[in-house]
């Protein structure tokens, strides 16, 4: 075997220890019985990894006898002599959940390795039962110790992760010790450049989840795609007495009451007849609350049941064409500056959304936290999902399509019952090259293995039709792959002025439906001038004026997500006074005032939804 394909085999396999560290994640752990570990956490900042990494930069965790400086062991001296160079106990204290980065001025720009430490008491309220250690996210590498054991490692800044933690959990003073490495990587999902903040740490919640002996550990329950009389799914369990084991479904607004017993698996599947339904839409966000039953356990779920599919060039929810009047959302806090990720948070960025008129809105460039998908089931936002191939990754790295893929695999076990979430973004803004070409297509190939009821697309990128740099298509392979074409565009903005798009026509050849996945201008706000001045809040506003007025133009547009509803931070944007850190292509600043532009976008809208 040669010396590469062996390199390789090896890493893959490196690859898919640390993945398979945890365990299977818990759906819907969202409405589960849990005990949150947020709170103050003890930190140490540790740039050289120094509580990780001996002398010879070998990993403690992977020797027999660790020494008493890996501060997954949290060593205390026992004698006057004893040599400890650090003390948990002694240091400050960080906000779980929460990046690092806005947290402390010290820590603002620091990209490094972070410990935390947390005690807790624990005590099973059934002693057979299972506890699970649960985070929501955590940016970007995470190497988790309980008690001095290693759990395991998580890779990816945006998708939960879980481990079963029965065996080892104590009813006292259990130690709970995580690093986290945010360090941008060449190889990593995302790669080294990105146009966003990298906010490290425990950026959302941690909680302690507690099942039954055997529990619900999975589920899919959605309305058929091709019968929308049905209602189709499965379940699974895990445990020690998972096989024949008796489980119901009950969704009483239906009139539903369903029992089945588990192979020898702890697996069911179904389908069960509806008759009269309401649908989910955006119109009439109506969730069904769904109720899974075993011996051991109940867990609930509130369900949209809904069809989405394309159409030639229209989308139909329901059956029903549907245009996406949209805007992309980073998730940011509009109250601290710093990653979102709680339910207000999410609720202040969807009312603006809602306020601009939107009925959808593209969540980008990475998963958000689970808040922003519940909301949007209730509020009637469709949802676009995107995971962070952003740019210009290792496209000939399997270990960087593993994670590619294991990161979209958790963010469609997350939301995979979210009748919001309609669209899968395999990327953003990636080169039409073959690795490329091949890389994205086995993730979409493995998406649509994973959830074959909703729509894939990606934000491609348009360029001159033959050479004529007046006329502009959409000429990449990927788009054949699929179901929605979508690209960005920033004619007037990086291409000229806004004038330009007067100028501009479009040849799009896909017999498919095309949103424009991005479009804006930066403008600060209060700065007012000439629409021919640069960074005012009136060259920002021309820019929509004319981009939509080009829009009308484009007969198969489907639906816009301009970019971006809010200001947000970004180490590449350093222009004094107007940027200071930030991209300042919101319509809504970064502390919530409405530009110019968030007019015009607003009563387009408008107008748009009269005509619906
Ligand atoms: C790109 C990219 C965004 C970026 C934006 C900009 O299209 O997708 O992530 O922030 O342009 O330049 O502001």
């Amino acid at each position: 075997m040669s010396k590469k394909y062996t390199f390789f085999l090896l890493l893959i396999l490196f690859c898919f220890s640390s993945i398979i560290a945890q365990e299977q994640l818990l759906v819907n752990a969202y409405n589960r019985t849990s005990t949150s570990l947020n709170g103050n956490w003890k930190y140490i900042i540790d740039p050289y990894e120094n509580g990780y990494y001996n002398y010879r930069y070998e990993p403690f965790d992977q020797q027999e006898s660790p020494w008493a400086s890996a501060f997954f062991l949290n060593s205390k001296p026992k004698n006057p002599s004893d040599l400890i160079e650090y003390d948990f106990d002694q240091m400050n204290d960080l906000k779980v959940p929460g990046d690092w980065n806005t947290q402390k001025p010290e820590l603002l720009y620091y990209e490094g390795t972070l410990w935390y430490k947390k005690s807790f008491d624990y005590t099973l309220t059934q002693k057979e039962n299972n506890i699970f250690l649960y985070f929501e996210a955590s940016n970007y590498k995470t190497e988790v110790y309980l008690n001095g054991k290693k759990l395991g490692t998580h890779i990816g800044g945006f998708t939960p992760f879980n481990f079963n933690v029965t065996d080892i959990l104590k009813e006292k003073d259990n130690l709970l010790v995580v690093k986290v490495d945010n360090k941008r990587l060449k190889e990593a999902i995302p790669t080294l450049n990105t146009d966003w903040w990298n906010y490290g740490g425990l950026t959302r919640d941690v909680k302690l989840i507690e099942t039954g002996s055997t529990f619900i550990q999975d589920y899919s329950i959605q309305l058929n795609p091709e019968n929308n009389q049905q209602i189709k799914g499965y379940i699974q369990l895990k445990g020690k007495n998972m096989a024949q084991r008796a489980i119901s479904i009950s969704i009483p607004k239906l009139n539903i009451k369903k029992e089945f017993k588990t192979d020898d698996n702890g697996y069911i599947d179904f389908e069960i007849p509806v008759k009269k339904i309401q649908y989910w839409s955006d119109k009439n966000p109506h969730l069904y609350q769904v109720i899974l039953e075993t011996e051991e356990e109940k867990l609930e779920d509130q369900i949209g049941f809904r069809t989405i599919r394309t159409k030639g060039t229209q989308i139909l929810l329901n059956n029903e064409p549907v245009y996406l009047r949209g805007i992309s959302i980073h998730e940011e806090s509009p109250f601290r500056k710093g990653r979102g990720y709680s339910k207000t948070d999410a609720q202040q960025l969807l009312l603006w959304a809602k306020e601009l008129g939107c009925n959808y809105v593209r969540l980008a460039h990475y998963p958000h936290n689970e808040h922003m998908v519940r909301l949007a089931d209730k509020m009637g936002m469709l949802v676009w999902e995107e995971n962070p191939v952003y740019w210009t990754i290792e496209w000939n790295n399997p270990s960087t399509y593993q994670n590619a893929e294991n990161q979209l695999f958790e963010l469609i076990t997350r939301d995979k019952n979210r009748a919001s979430v309609i669209i899968w973004s395999m990327a953003n803004e990636t080169p039409n090259i073959p690795a490329r070409n091949k890389f994205l297509n086995k993730l979409a190939q493995f998406t649509k293995s994973q959830d074959n009821t909703r729509l894939i697309s990606a934000a491609l990128e348009q360029k001159n039709y033959k050479d004529n740099p007046f006329i502009r298509t959409i000429d990449d392979p990927f788009a054949n792959q699929v179901d929605i074409l979508s690209f960005n565009e920033y004619i007037g903005w990086y291409d000229g002025l806004p004038e330009k798009c007067k100028k501009i026509t479009w040849q799009i050849e896909q017999d498919k439906p095309v949103i424009i996945s991005e479009f804006g201008a930066g403008a600060k706000k209060g700065h007012y001038g000439t629409k021919n001045t640069r960074w005012t809040e009136e060259f920002q506003e021309d820019l929509y004026i004319e981009t939509l007025k080009m829009i009308d133009g484009i007969d198969k547009i489907q639906g816009i997500s301009p970019w971006v509803l809010v200001d947000f931070r970004s180490p590449r944007r350093v222009l004094p006074i107007i940027q200071d850190g930030w991209n300042r292509k919101g319509v809504i600043s970064d502390d919530g005032q409405k530009k110019k532009a968030f007019f015009i976008l607003q009563d387009y809208f408008q107008k748009k939804a009269r005509t619906e």
